[in-house]
């Protein structure tokens, strides 16, 4: 019988294909009404983006056949890495490959915020051409980008930042800034000075709301925010009064508390928050090499390899 592995969300071919050369059959779940909860009973392995793969899920996946779950992408919060652990079901992941794509999706949306595209385009759109003489738009040179976390991604904004000649300051407790253009500073410091504030750190315990009513008090005043990491990490109905009251000028917020966002939402409501779809790394290169890489390391365990990377 040959070895099966499911892929519960979409994902680039070039992964797929990879299995089934190496003679896996493939189960592509969300081409169909299945449950996972029904699927994991038959399946040797699991490629994963967003969808939860929780204590429940695991354990009947273990009394079966589960031997590995593939994270396509590096924030786990949506597995249960230690009860994985416990049961012996490797998880890996694919750490650095989307990096550059969220780096440059961190730098679009600081330019966006920075030069009122939105503003100016529905302005424009209304016959209002005079925005230009009352709304103004800001230079990054010179003012100061704010990193939350300096990993794969918060490396490569502070380079983006730093090209465009804005000041780097980075608040990691878990690495040495190193580079000689980044000032690593305390958290509070980061808040009192960032402009541009933005987050590159993973959704854990500790960074759950840290950027909440009691920060965004301590934030400069007239800040922006981006966040390409995780929801949870900002207090978003916090974020939405700051906005309103406009202590924070306005904010791109590519994730979530609630993915998908429901439409009655309250940040739906607020004109200064830019919202994407979880989408900064959905870029074409970052897409195809991250399958390839999820699902290599799939199929590493299931021959008795050593991931390449490995959580669990
Ligand atoms: N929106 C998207 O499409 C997308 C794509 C990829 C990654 N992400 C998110 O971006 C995050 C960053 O990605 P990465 O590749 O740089 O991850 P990474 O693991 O390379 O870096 C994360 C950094 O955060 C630091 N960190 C951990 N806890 C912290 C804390 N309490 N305070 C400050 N820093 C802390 C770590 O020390 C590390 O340096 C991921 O965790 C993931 O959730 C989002």
């Amino acid at each position: 019988m040959n070895m099966r592995v499911i892929i519960t969300e979409k994902i680039h071919e070039s992964g797929i294909n990879f299995l089934r050369e190496n003679g896996i059959d493939i189960e592509l779940l969300y081409e169909t009404d299945r449950l996972l909860e029904d699927t994991i009973k038959e399946a040797d392995g699991i490629v994963v983006r967003l969808a939860k793969i929780n204590e429940h899920l695991l354990k009947i996946g273990r009394e079966n056949r589960l031997k590995v779950v593939a994270k396509h992408g590096i924030g786990v919060d949506n597995i249960d890495v230690e009860t994985a652990r416990r049961l012996g079901v490797r998880v890996v992941y694919t750490p650095g490959v989307m990096a550059n794509a969220v780096a440059e999706f961190t730098l679009g949306a600081i330019l966006l915020l920075a030069k009122n595209y939105v503003r100016y385009d529905s302005e424009v759109r209304k016959g209002r051409w005079k925005v230009r003489y009352y709304a103004s738009n800001c230079e990054i040179k010179g003012k100061t980008a704010g990193l939350i976390g300096y990993g794969h991604v918060g490396k490569i904004v502070a380079n983006l930042a730093n090209c465009l000649g804005a000041h780097v300051v980075v608040y990691d407790p878990y690495v040495k800034v190193q580079e000689e253009h980044v000032r690593q500073v305390d958290f509070e410091t980061l808040l009192k000075v960032s402009d541009f504030l933005s987050i590159h750190a993973p959704l854990t315990k500790e960074t759950y709301h840290i950027i909440g009513r009691k920060e965004l008090e301590i934030l400069k005043n007239g800040a922006y925010i981006i966040n390409t990491a995780r929801g949870g990490i900002i207090d978003e109905a916090a974020l939405f009064d700051a906005i309103e009251r406009g202590n924070v000028a306005g904010a791109v917020l590519d994730t979530t508390e609630q993915e998908p966002v429901t439409l009655d939402n309250p940040i739906l409501k607020c004109k200064n928050i830019v919202l994407t779809a979880h989408t900064a790394g959905i870029a074409d290169v970052a897409q195809v090499d991250e399958s390839l890489l999820a699902c290599k390391q799939a199929f590493q365990v299931l021959n008795g390899e050593e991931p390449t990377y490995a959580l669990a």
